[in-house]
C-alpha cells in the first residue's frame, strides 16, 4: 500500500446491492479508511436492509445518492448499460469512479464515459477512475506478465487460452431479468464471464490487429446471447491467438499456453510451467542441418508466490488509496476497460457479419447491429428469482 494519511476517510457510495453489491460491502464495511456514507439500490427492500445491516443510508435512485450523501466516490456495481449512466453522472459532479467490469456494453458508450472522466478532470486533476480487474491481482497471472514484460520468451508466435471454467446453469442465467438478453446485459459470455480473460489477454499480449470470431448463441441454455465462443487473432508482430471459452462445459479447462523463440509456457492447474529452449528457435531452424531436430529444451515449474492478497478488495484498497494521494499505482485504470470492449465486440461483430475483421473496426456498426437485435427480439424470457447464487463460487483463477 501507499503512503496516504492513516487516519483520513473516503466517503463511498455503493450503488447496485445484488451479487457483486454483497462483495463490496462486505470488505468496504471493514476498511479503516472508507466510510460507507450511502448504499443504493433501485429495489428499496435491498436498500433498506442494507443500510440497516451496515448502519448507512439508503437511496434508491443513484442520483440522490450522488447528491445528498456527501460521498467523496462511487461504486458502481449495478448491470452493464447503466454503469454508463451512473458513472457519468457521478464524474459531471466531481466523484471518483471505481467501475465494475465491464466498462460498457460496446465501445462507443466506453468512449463517452472516458471522455466525461476527461472533461471532469479539467476541474479535478486528481479525480480517480478505476475498473475493478480483481484477476489482474491473480499471483499466476501477476507472474505470467512478470516473465512477459521480462522477454523471457522473446519473440511470441503463438497464444492458446482456452478458458471453459465458467459453467453456468439455467438457473443461474434466470436469475435475474436482465441477464443473457441484448436489452437487459448487451452480451453472453463476453459480457459477463469474460470481460476478466479478454482484460487479461490486452494486458499481457496487447490487441491484435485483426479477428475472426466464432460465437454460437443459445448453444447450451436457453438464452438469445452467445455462451460459446471461439476467436482467433492476428498481431501486427506475427503472432497469433486462439481464444476459446464457454459457459456450457463442465468439467473446464483453464489452460494458457505461449509459445515463443525461447520456449514455451504453460499456464494450467495453478501451475506455470516453462519450457525453455537453449537457443533462440527462429535462429535453430534458420541454421540447423537436420530436418528433424528440435531445439534443445528442458522445464521448470516457475515458483509462485501465493501469498500475496488479492482480489476485489485490493482493487478497492488501491482505489482509496489513490483518492488519499497515496503513492500506490490503481490495479486497473478505467479507459483501460475499453482494450477488453474492443476485442468483446470485435468478436462479436466478426461472427455476425462471416468475416474477418480489422481493428480498430466501426463501433456504430456494432452499436447499429445490437439496437437491430434489441428491436427485432422475440425472445420470451423467463425468470425464477430464487436461484442460489453464491459469489464466491464464481470466481474464477
Ligand atoms: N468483478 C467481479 O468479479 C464481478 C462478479 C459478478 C458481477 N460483476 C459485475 O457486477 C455488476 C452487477 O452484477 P450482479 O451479479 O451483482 O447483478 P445483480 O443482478 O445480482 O445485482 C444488480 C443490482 O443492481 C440493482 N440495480 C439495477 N439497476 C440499478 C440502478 N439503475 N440503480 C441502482 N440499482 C440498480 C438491482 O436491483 C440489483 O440489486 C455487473 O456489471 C457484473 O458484470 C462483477
Amino acid at each position: 500500500m501507499g503512503t496516504s494519511n492513516g487516519n483520513a476517510k473516503v466517503k463511498v457510495g455503493l450503488v447496485g446491492l445484488g451479487n457483486i453489491g454483497k462483495t463490496h460491502m462486505s470488505y468496504l464495511s471493514q476498511m479503516d479508511n472508507v466510510e460507507v456514507v450511502g448504499v443504493c439500490d433501485v429495489v428499496r427492500e435491498s436498500a433498506d436492509a442494507f443500510a440497516e445491516r451496515y448502519g448507512t443510508t439508503p437511496y434508491y435512485e443513484h442520483i440522490d445518492l450522488l447528491e445528498h450523501s456527501g460521498l467523496d466516490a462511487v461504486i458502481v456495481a449495478v448491470p452493464h448499460y447503466s454503469h454508463v449512466t451512473v458513472a457519468m453522472d457521478a464524474f459531471a459532479r466531481g466523484i471518483h469512479v471505481l467501475c465494475e467490469k465491464p466498462l460498457a456494453v460496446h465501445v462507443n458508450d466506453a468512449k463517452k464515459m472516458i471522455a466525461a472522466c476527461e472533461e471532469a478532470k479539467r476541474n479535478k486533476p486528481d479525480l480517480q477512475f478505476g475498473i475493478m480487474f480483481q484477476e489482474r491481482t491473480y499471483p499466476f497471472y501477476r507472474k505470467l506478465k512478470d516473465l512477459l514484460d521480462h522477454g523471457d520468451l522473446g519473440r511470441l508466435t503463438r497464444v492458446t487460452w482456452i478458458n471453459t471454467t465458467w459453467f453456468r446453469t439455467q438457473a443461474y442465467y434466470d436469475s435475474g431479468s436482465w441477464r443473457a438478453t441484448w436489452a437487459g446485459e448487451g452480451g453472453g459470455i463476453l459480457t459477463n464471464q469474460c470481460p476478466h480473460n479478454l482484460d487479461m489477454y490486452q494486458w499481457l499480449f496487447g490487441l491484435p490487429a485483426r479477428i475472426s470470431g466464432f460465437a454460437h448463441i443459445g448453444k447450451y441454455h436457453n438464452i438469445e446471447v452467445e455462451d460459446e465462443v471461439t476467436a482467433y487473432f492476428e498481431h501486427d508482430n506475427g503472432m497469433i491467438g486462439h481464444f476459446i471459452v464457454t459457459t456450457g462445459e463442465s468439467p473446464g479447462t483453464n489452460r494458457l499456453e505461449i509459445a515463443g523463440e525461447y520456449g514455451k509456457v504453460v499456464y494450467e492447474d495453478s501451475k506455470i510451467v516453462f519450457y525453455r529452449n537453449r537457443e533462440s528457435m527462429f535462429k535453430f531452424s534458420a541454421e540447423s542441418k537436420q530436418g528433424f531436430a528440435h531445439v534443445e529444451n528442458w522445464y521448470t515449474e516457475i515458483p509462485v508466490d501465493v501469498k500475496t492478497p488479492t482480489g476485489h478488495h485490493v482493487v478497492a484498497e488501491r482505489f482509496i488509496d489513490a483518492i488519499l494521494g497515496g503513492s500506490s499505482e490503481l490495479i486497473a485504470h478505467g479507459p483501460e476497460g475499453l482494450n477488453g470492449l474492443i476485442l468483446a465486440n470485435g468478436i462479436m461483430l466478426s461472427s455476425f457479419k462471416k468475416q474477418m475483421i480489422d481493428v480498430p473496426f466501426d463501433a456504430d456498426e456494432y452499436e447499429g447491429i445490437l439496437q437491430e437485435l434489441i428491436k427485432n427480439s422475440k425472445f420470451v424470457k423467463q425468470t425464477a428469482e430464487n436461484a442460489v447464487l453464491n459469489m464466491s463460487d464464481s470466481f474464477n483463477v
